[in-house]
């Protein structure tokens, strides 16, 4: 094996894989890690052409190595009914993951490891009771007997654990490689596990007869965000979760069922105004139906005193098409002063938003644009900026990339910084909006003293 290490990485691949495919739990070469750690960009390239794992693998043969270089995550699942997988691993988009190598299966069953000739699994409680208790050495053994990832975690699932939430498949989907699922039965494992696992999961507060449920749905919720699951990305933005607000209702044809017709928004063609009513619809489905959901984000005491209710109809709108839409933006400029309580009329709408959205909202606003997204170059500044007209309103969306004040000669470099925006709500519209001092750092460099004095007094 050492002298792989001069070999280029795609003859080794080619040649090798199904040795990759058969050395496991790890890698008894240290110096092939290492090599394979420092060219792994080529080999991951070369790799993924090469290697057809199974879809669900009844072994422990996969090694760590090939979870490394294939970036495919690795799910294992400790259980004693193996069968219990089998359909819905191959159904779906699950399937068609697991199939396009996103994610490998592995099942280890304790039974396997069980000891005495009967291969027992469970055994009576100490202390008496009714029920049996699953015993702690063939499950350690089966746990043992896995290839470790760097990053993994051991779950167990039990009605005792924390809940299962979106927030929790968000963390293992992005920061972990390894997932080793183990599932109960009878009244649970033995105690002493719990010090062989990372975390305990709950799916609900009720009582199932085993783990395999559970584990299936922690792994149907992780492997759905991994990249490539689900064909459009942005779809995954747009579900219930993702803030802390359920879904909107859904409609398709026909336009009338049983007497039942269809919201005249859905069917109108106006893009903002259907954005417009699914925000609205978001908002109150989940007051009516998950008030612990809904957490009200701190309100301005009132509505900014000088902002007229037409100028506020067109914020609303443009708002809400913005958040509708997943665009990162922060109100900048005269509308986050008066928010702030300072005392200048709005003369114009100005928002900062990611440079990587900039298209996408040309697109959404495409019919208020009086200007493209472009250089925008003045006496003033040097931005990329996308130009709208609203109902008299002058909206100006500002890219969050390079961009400069002019003074005479010198161009100032002005920073546009959307991570520190700051979460709020007027008059029930959620808001994110430049925070108080980026705001006076971003005055002060365009020298308005007048404004800057104004917002000073409100530190
Ligand atoms: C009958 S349950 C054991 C319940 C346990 N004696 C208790 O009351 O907390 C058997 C197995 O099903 C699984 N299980 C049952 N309900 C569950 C839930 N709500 N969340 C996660 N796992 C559950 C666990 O793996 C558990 O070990």
């Amino acid at each position: 094996m050492r002298g792989l290490v001069s070999i280029e990485p795609i003859a080794l691949v080619s040649l090798k894989p199904t040795w990759l495919m058969a050395h496991g739990p790890a890698t008894p070469y240290p110096e092939f890690d290492r090599w394979a750690i420092e060219n792994w960009a080529s080999l991951n390239n070369a790799i993924s052409c090469t290697v057809q794992p199974p879809l669900v693998v009844r072994s422990r043969s996969t090694s760590r190595l090939r979870c490394f270089l294939l970036r495919i995550m690795r799910f294992d699942l400790v259980t004693l009914f193996p069968d219990f997988f089998e359909s819905p691993l191959r159904s779906g988009l699950v399937g068609k993951a697991l199939q396009k190598k996103i994610a490998e299966v592995l099942i280890t069953n304790p039974r396997d490891f069980a000891q005495d000739k009967h291969r027992k699994v469970d055994d009576e409680p100490y202390g008496g009771g009714v029920g049996m208790v699953m015993k702690p050495e063939p499950i350690a053994a089966a746990l043992d007997s896995l290839p470790r990832c760097n990053r993994r975690q051991v779950i167990y699932f039990t009605p005792q654990g924390a809940p299962m939430t979106q927030n929790l498949f968000k963390e293992l989907a992005h920061n972990y490689e390894q997932l080793v699922l183990l599932c109960g039965h009878y009244e649970g494992v033995d105690e002493r596990v719990m010090s062989l696992v990372d975390r305990e999961v709950s799916l609900g507060d009720f009582v199932l007869t085993c783990g395999e449920i559970p584990a299936l749905t922690l792994l149907n919720g992780v492997l759905r965000l991994r990249p490539g699951t689900v064909g459009k990305e942005e779809s995954l933005k747009a579900e219930s979760f993702e803030e802390p607000l359920l879904d909107y209702p859904h409609y398709t044809r026909p336009p009338e069922f049983r007497g039942m017709g269809v919201p005249p928004v859905l069917l109108s063609g106006n893009h903002p105004a259907i954005a417009h009513w699914r925000r609205e619809e978001q908002i109150l489905r989940t007051r009516d139906r998950r008030p612990d959901l809904y957490q009200p984000i701190p309100e301005y005491p009132s509505h900014p005193p000088f902002v007229t209710a037409d100028q506020w109809r067109v914020i609303k709108q443009v708002v809400t098409i913005l958040e509708t839409h997943q665009i990162r933006y922060q109100i900048t400029g005269g509308l986050a002063g008066n928010l702030y309580g300072s005392t200048w009329p709005l003369q114009d709408l100005d928002l900062d938003i990611a440079s990587t959205d900039l298209d996408r909202a040309y697109q959404l606003f495409e019919p208020w644009a009086i200007a493209p997204p472009d250089r925008y170059l003045d006496v003033e500044f040097d931005l990329i900026l996308l130009q709208l007209a609203i109902d008299g309103l002058m909206v100006d969306l500002s890219a969050d990339q390079p961009a400069y004040a002019l003074r005479g000669q010198k161009r100032i470099s002005l920073k546009t910084d959307l991570s520190t925006a700051h979460r709020t709500r007027c008059w029930g519209l959620p808001l994110w909006v430049q925070s108080l001092k980026s705001l006076i750092d971003y005055k002060k460099i365009l020298g308005r003293s007048t404004d800057l004095a104004n917002l000073r007094q409100l530190l």
